[in-house]
């Protein structure tokens, strides 16, 4: 293992190159139903939350995927299932070339280091108890890994690159701010050198402030150092800026995956235009916020105990006909799309279409970002 981190990326992409072919995570048919027990003196299983619901997707070495929707639609399931945090109900999980599905803990060990995850709250994922020089070391300790010049070089090393001050070593979690707790996350996160990183929300917890100057650090690390990112975000603001790749999960389901050009310039899904028509963009790289149009989406999201039949969006489309209920719509590419662009829409809209000039309010998280907005 290489003790050098600011060496160039071999294999990382600039601004203007395509995305890496080469797979280095492949998920077919992902599913978790989380089940649900009842009864009583005998509890039996009387139903299912269907947090993940046959999602496949795929992850390029050093490539940025997004992954987007609204809360509770199983972005983070999908990101623990993959980290192998939580075992799968269903579907093939292959790292590598591996398929480490349902891996053991002796199996998973050679790949562990490789993939790893950074959390939503920096506050509650790091010990309060243990110094931020302990914590970033803890994972080398773990995997009994010994950097040249040894792990504290190595932490001091990881500390800079991440943009805090090495002299802070002995310094615990509460003498730093959110933004920066985050940073101590990602050092965490690198200090195996990983080749995959799902990101679960990794700015969402920050003051809308902090969190460009988070994306753009996570940025650095995917472009400088060539590893991949499931990169999990509510919104499609942030994503626009990270991800080669996007996929729209809607109720435990991918709606719709493309690479980014395609999926914001050209949506096909009613879903991903509500969606892009309902964030405020947040600025990054001394960008101006855009102003956007907003569709209205009637209804709340279903619950995923008894998801709606045939197309699971259909309850809040306003193009749902008679088949939206009947069928579930097979996730594949349109006419006129680009290779590698999957819809699953019986009725999608035109590639031309702009999107509504509606109010919209798809979820609190969102409502309170547009209250901050006006
Ligand atoms: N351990 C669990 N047991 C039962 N249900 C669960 C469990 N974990 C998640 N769920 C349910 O699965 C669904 C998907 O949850 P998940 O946390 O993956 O969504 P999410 O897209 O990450 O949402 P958010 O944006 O709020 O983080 C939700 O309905 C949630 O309540
Ligand atoms: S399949 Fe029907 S309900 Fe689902 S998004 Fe398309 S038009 Fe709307
Ligand atoms: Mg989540």
């Amino acid at each position: 293992m290489s003790d050098n981190l600011t060496l160039p990326a071999q294999q990382g992409p600039s601004d203007a190159t395509p995305s890496s072919t080469e797979p280095l995570l492949e998920v077919e048919g992902l599913t978790k139903h989380f089940p649900i027990y009842g009864g009583f003196p005998i509890k039996r299983k009387v139903g299912a939350v269907q947090a993940v619901d046959g999602v496949s997707l795929s992850v390029g070495v050093a490539e940025s995927v997004g992954l987007v929707g609204e809360s509770g639609c199983g972005k983070s399931t999908t990101g623990r299932l993959i980290t192998r945090l939580l075992e799968p109900t269903a579907g093939k999980i292959t790292y590598a070339g591996q398929d480490i599905t349902h891996a053991s803990r002796r199996q998973l060990a050679p790949v562990r280091s490789e993939i790893q995850m950074i959390f939503q709250d920096p506050y509650s994922s790091l010990n309060p108890r243990q110094t931020v020089g302990s914590i970033i070391k803890s994972p080398m300790e773990v995997n009994g890994i010994e950097p040249a010049g040894g792990r504290e070089k190595k932490v001091r090393e990881l500390l800079e690159l991440v943009g805090l001050n090495p002299e802070h070593y002995n310094r615990f979690p509460h003498e730093f701010s959110g933004g920066q707790r985050q940073r101590i996350g990602v050092a965490r996160a690198l200090a195996l050198e990983p080749k995959l990183i799902v990101a679960d929300e990794p700015v969402s917890a920050l003051d809308v402030s902090i969190q460009a100057q988070v994306v753009n650090l996570l940025q650095q690390v995917q472009k400088e150092l060539g590893i991949a990112f499931l990169f999990i975000a509510h919104d499609l603001a942030v994503v626009r800026h990270f991800s080669q790749r996007v996929a729209v999960m809607y109720l435990g389901k991918v709606v719709e995956v493309g690479d980014r050009d395609s999926i914001y310039n050209r949506p096909r899904h009613p879903y991903t235009h509500a969606l892009l028509s309902a964030v405020p963009e947040i600025e990054l790289d001394g960008g101006s916020p855009e102003g956007r149009e907003r569709i209205r989406l009637s209804g709340d999201v279903p619950s995923p105990i008894s998801p709606p039949s045939g197309c699971r969006f259909r309850t809040r489309c306003w193009k749902a006909q008679d088949k939206c209920a009947t069928e579930e719509p097979p996730l594949v590419q349109l006419s006129g799309n680009r290779a590698g662009h999957l819809t699953a829409c019986h009725f999608p809209e035109e590639p031309t279409t702009e999107a509504r000039d509606e109010d919209v309010v798809l979820d609190p998280a969102l409502k309170a970002l547009e209250g901050d907005a006006d």
